[in-house]
């Protein structure tokens, strides 16, 4: 990678996705025996800086980082001086101070990532974990890795999977990088939501759009549903719950029209029963609990390749 963070997609070439890619795989399979742990970041600071509620990321990233022997500090807004007005540069200097060298940040606000790498304020490496509506990088490289082991032919280029994402694309960081990144690896992507529920200026992304869920089903590869993101909605985006899982949920009858060897994938948390029926969440042709799994593979790829190095390590290196 030649950038010290990773803030965007936009941030990495095709050859930096696959270096990423290939280092997470790798390293799957040197810890995939009785040895979990590699020494390569011992004696190093990274620390989770959240200011937003997670479950996956936050704990994947604290669990790649602790598989490559690193010490972690998590941080969570709730519950810190924060609360008691202390800024984002104030907070990112203290723990500095404490030893970061590497800050995994999730916030609320677009951008945010971006403004602490380039303000100057820390040393550190920044990783987004997630920046309002904007991006969640690490999301979409652990996305590609699991399509990628699911379709090994295409293992180098996506060039003819076709992807749908599904839903509350308006307001989804996962959208947005999975766009991005699925791409650049030469996929076609579709955007399958209600109108309402697309953000402006979306006919100048690199995918297509349709407002019809069923006529798109049996022509994907990947199926990727996105939660409905209540807390982020002011106004009424659809008629009624009832509604969109009837158009755009990912219902029982509607496992019947996807290919056999299609997946079916949602970044989580999901709600059950409005985007996704707990049949289909479930359903053997459900990848979701690989992409947990495949995030702490992808997460470990990131740290080591900003904080450790340049090569994929060998056997030689386990503890
Ligand atoms: N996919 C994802 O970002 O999940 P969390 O909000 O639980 O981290």
């Amino acid at each position: 990678m030649h950038s010290p963070h990773l803030l965007s997609i936009n941030d990495l070439s095709k050859v930096e996705i696959l270096e990423i890619l290939d280092t997470a795989r790798e390293l799957a399979r040197i810890t995939d025996g009785s040895m979990k742990k590699l020494p390569t970041l011992r004696g190093r600071t990274v620390v989770n800086l959240f200011f937003e509620d997670s479950t996956r990321t936050r704990l994947s990233f604290e669990a790649a980082a602790k598989r490559l022997s690193a010490d972690v500090i998590n941080f969570s807004a709730k519950g810190s001086s924060v609360s008691k007005g202390e800024s984002l540069k104030d907070t990112a200097q203290t723990l500095e101070a404490m030893g970061a060298e590497l800050i995994i940040i999730r916030h609320s606000s677009s951008g945010a990532a971006q403004r602490l790498a380039e303000s100057g304020w820390v040393k550190s490496h920044i990783v987004n974990a997630g920046d309002g509506m904007h991006e969640h990088p690490t999301q979409a490289l652990l996305d590609a890795f699991t399509i990628r082991n699911h379709f090994p032919e295409h293992d180098r280029d996506f060039t003819g999977l076709r992807i749908g994402i599904v839903g509350d694309i308006l307001h989804s960081r996962v959208a947005r990088s999975n766009a991005l990144l699925l791409t650049a690896l030469g996929a076609k992507v579709v955007f399958i939501a209600p109108p309402t529920l697309l953000p402006v200026g979306v006919e100048k992304w690199p995918v297509e759009i349709s407002y019809n869920l069923d006529q798109e089903l049996s022509t994907l590869d990947a199926v990727m549903m996105l939660r409905v993101q209540s807390e982020r909605m002011s106004d009424a985006f659809f008629p009624t719950e009832r509604e969109y899982a009837r158009d755009f949920g990912l219902g029982t009858q509607r496992l019947k029209a996807l290919k056999p060897q299609a997946i079916i994938m949602h970044p989580g948390p999901m709600n059950r029963g409005l985007e996704i029926s707990a049949a289909s969440a479930d359903s053997p042709q459900s990848v979701i609990l690989e992409q947990v799994a495949n995030g702490v593979l992808v997460r470990m790829a990131v740290l080591y390749l900003l904080m450790g190095g340049a090569s994929v390590p060998t056997e030689g290196v386990l503890v």
